[in-house]
């Protein structure tokens, strides 16, 4: 069999199914529909960039009424780009305003956009949020606080396409992600409605260095960018990145890094997520793939089946003893990329140290005892949306491995057996480090959305995914 090129990445990577495209297209009008909304409040206003305008949940409602009128019949202003194609017939109003290189620019420097400034020329007070909306820096060492932003997550964060997988980043992954060493409660913003209180919005930050080329710079990583469904389109996105950037510039920190799925200007690397099936049959229950020409259910089951146990001599799980040299060892390795971290041994040991049901890292260690090889997995479940037996697909998404001494296919086949046994039903990998010595072999089959890897406030010549070294979660 073929491996198939159709099949559901549970978030980031976006998917497209034909039989799903008239609903799409749907959805895509309910979209522009609002834009139009906004477009004719920003008119009545005589707003120039879109502010958010004074909301509350009331007018929320009563816009939807607005939006459904609006659904037949609006035609212009596209949603939010998923490839080149349609970034490049659309002007970005908010991105347009940033240190970011445009579109088509073509660059042949490695440096900053704008210059460094001084903390104390940095603008003191928060941005202003619409009317019915306050910031609230959130608390995650507090269960009920960790409870509410995995709510938030859980109920309204990324989707593939056709709206039936979402990431379901579970509480204890949400504090490991967003506490490693170095971390501030200051980058875990969050937004709230005044009256109820309910946490709507939310993005963060962590620190840490990434080597771009042969630079190396003091970053922060942006991830969990939400905000809640009832939300969308209100322009509250930006006013939450420009939060975020205005404390950490606080810190004299001016560049960062982040991914989406969506193209925005300007990508550096453009990668792409495969799956290995671990359990085709769940998988192909909940639509996230499905049997191709020729393949019965039974034979697609054997087709994935795996050895019960591993077969490198010395692949074993890594214990806190290992983290010296295995941290050695990656970093040694991520020499040969252009966009990596730069761990130092305190953060190697916060993100590789196995943690159940958050993080899994094994490594090879020859008969001297000398750590030859690492592989490591992330474990991200997503809820699929509407089915009535199954409630989760459980991922396993690889982090980061080293080989110098086990053959790629062999470690990452031993990384596969590791986690069927641990029950995860796929095993995703991205096209980028050596990615590419294994994928086919190990029977991964080809996602069909893209992960955009972004700087902020840095130009720098674009990469191939074989030159990305960095994983984000
Ligand atoms: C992403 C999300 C926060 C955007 O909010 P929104 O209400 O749809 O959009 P807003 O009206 O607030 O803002 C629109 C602006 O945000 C930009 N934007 C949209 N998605 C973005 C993303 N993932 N990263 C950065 N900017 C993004 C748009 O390009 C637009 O800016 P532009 O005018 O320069 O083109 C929201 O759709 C969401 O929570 N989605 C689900 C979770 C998700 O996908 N998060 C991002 C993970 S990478």
């Amino acid at each position: 069999m073929e491996t198939n090129g159709n099949e559901k990445v549970p978030g980031k990577s976006k998917q497209h199914q034909r039989k799903r495209k008239d609903q799409r297209r749907g959805e895509e009008k309910v979209v522009d529909a609002k834009e139009e909304v906004k477009a004719v409040e920003v008119q009545q206003q005589g707003a120039g960039e879109m502010e958010p305008q004074g909301t509350s949940e009331d007018v929320l409602n009563n816009m939807r009424g607005l939006v459904e009128q609006l659904k037949v019949g609006s035609k212009y202003l596209m949603r939010t780009p998923k490839t080149p194609e349609e970034a490049n017939q659309r002007s970005f109003k908010f991105w347009s305003t940033q240190p970011v290189p445009k579109l088509d620019e073509t660059i042949s420097t490695n440096e900053p956009i704008d210059a460094a400034r001084d903390v104390a020329a940095i603008r003191q007070d928060p941005y202003s949020l619409p009317d019915g909306f306050k910031w609230d820096t959130l608390v995650i060492d507090e269960k009920d606080v960790l409870q509410e932003l995995y709510t938030l997550l859980n109920e309204n964060y990324v989707e593939d396409e056709d709206a039936m997988f979402r990431f379901d980043y579970q509480p204890d992954f949400l504090r490991w992600a967003l506490q490693p060493p170095g971390w501030r409660t200051e980058w875990h913003v969050g937004v709230r409605v005044v009256k109820s209180g309910r946490l709507v919005g939310f993005i963060s930050a962590i620190p840490g260095q990434v080597r771009i080329y042969d630079k190396v710079e003091t970053v922060v990583e942006i991830n969990f960018l939400c905000v809640h469904k009832k939300l969308r389109a209100k322009r509250v996105a930006p006013v939450l990145i420009r939060e975020i950037t205005r404390r950490v510039n606080l810190t004299g920190i001016f560049q960062a890094v982040y991914t989406a799925g969506v193209v925005l200007p300007k990508p550096v690397s453009t990668c792409r997520y495969w799956h290995r099936s671990l359990n085709p049959r769940k998988l192909i229950e909940v639509n996230f793939s499905h049997l191709t020409r020729n393949m019965t259910m039974q034979r697609t089951v054997k087709l994935y089946k795996l050895p019960e146990t591993t077969k490198t001599p010395g692949f074993r799980k890594l214990t806190p003893r290992d983290i010296p040299e295995a941290h050695k060892l990656l970093d040694a390795y991520l020499k040969k990329f252009n966009l990596t971290p730069v761990f130092t041994e305190e953060e190697f040991r916060h993100w590789i140290t196995p943690r159940e049901g958050i993080v899994d890292s094994f490594v090879v260690v020859n008969d001297a005892g000398v750590v030859t090889d690492l592989v490591s997995y992330y474990t991200l479940p997503s809820t699929v949306m509407h089915h009535a037996a199954h409630k989760y697909v459980k991922a396993a998404y690889s982090f980061y491995n080293v080989s110098t001494v086990t053959p790629w296919p062999q470690l990452i086949q031993d990384a596969l057996i590791s986690a069927k046994t641990l029950n995860f039903d796929v095993f995703n990998a991205l096209d980028l480090m050596e990615n590419h010595k294994f994928l086919q072999e190990l029977k991964f089959g080809i996602g069909d959305g893209n992960l955009q890897y972004y700087l902020y406030n840095w130009r720098c010549p674009s990469m191939k995914p074989e030159d990305i070294g960095l994983i984000l979660l």
